[in-house]
């Protein structure tokens, strides 16, 4: 599949200090811990850090017809897997446009970033648009936290983590966890 219309373009958190806080508050995120997070946590997230650190890096989601179509924020950049939190505006969902972001993102970690082998990502039990989003992308499911994923309010639901590998990556296959015993 081709993916050129899809591009990723790095955020400055501090110039673009407002479009962030924007995007953010102008979507609902029903599966994140905050679906709906103020403004001054934001401000504070930014400043500390949370979209541009040493371990940290974000990017606007840029479709050649559609414009600026959503936030993926690369974490853990330090550590031997990094891991992403991908955001879709509202109005974007549900016409498969994750998959075609997950590989660009995918790609771009790989080929950035030489000595990584693996790159992991989790989500809620019940995001079922974005489980289904890593199987299409080619993603294996690695594990099951019961009660892993907290909820403001509410009990914790389940999370579920995917993982890609390198070599998968680069020779286009879904290499199975061999879960051959308990
Ligand atoms: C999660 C997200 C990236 C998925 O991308 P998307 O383009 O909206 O995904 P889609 O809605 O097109 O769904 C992808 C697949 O899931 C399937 N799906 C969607 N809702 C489903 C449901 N309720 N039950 C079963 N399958 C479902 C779709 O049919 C599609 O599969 P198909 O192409 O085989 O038909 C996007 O919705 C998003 O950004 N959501 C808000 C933020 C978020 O939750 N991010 C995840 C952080 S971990």
């Amino acid at each position: 599949m081709n993916l050129d219309h899809i591009t990723l373009t790095r955020i400055d958190p501090i110039a673009e200090r407002e479009d962030l806080i924007d995007f953010i508050t102008g979507n609902h995120w029903p599966f994140h811990v905050t679906p709906q997070m103020p403004r001054e946590q934001i401000e504070k997230a930014i400043e500390s850090g949370a979209y541009r650190s040493d371990e940290r890096d974000s990017y606007w989601v840029d479709h050649a017809d559609l414009g600026r179509i959503g936030l993926i924020r690369f974490e853990d950049l330090e550590d031997d897997t990094p891991v992403f939190d991908l955001r879709l505006a509202s109005r974007y969902r549900g016409r498969g446009l994750g998959v075609q972001v997950l590989k660009v993102a995918t790609a771009w970690v790989f080929e950035h970033m030489p000595a990584t082998r693996r790159f992991e990502g989790q989500t809620r039990d019940d995001n079922l648009p974005m489980r289904r989003t890593f199987v299409k992308a080619g993603w294996v499911k690695e594990a099951y936290y019961r009660q892993g994923w907290p909820v403001t309010g509410a009990e914790p639901r389940d999370s579920v983590a995917y993982a890609i590998l390198r070599s998968d990556w680069e020779s286009g296959t879904s290499t199975p966890v061999p879960w051959g015993q308990d």
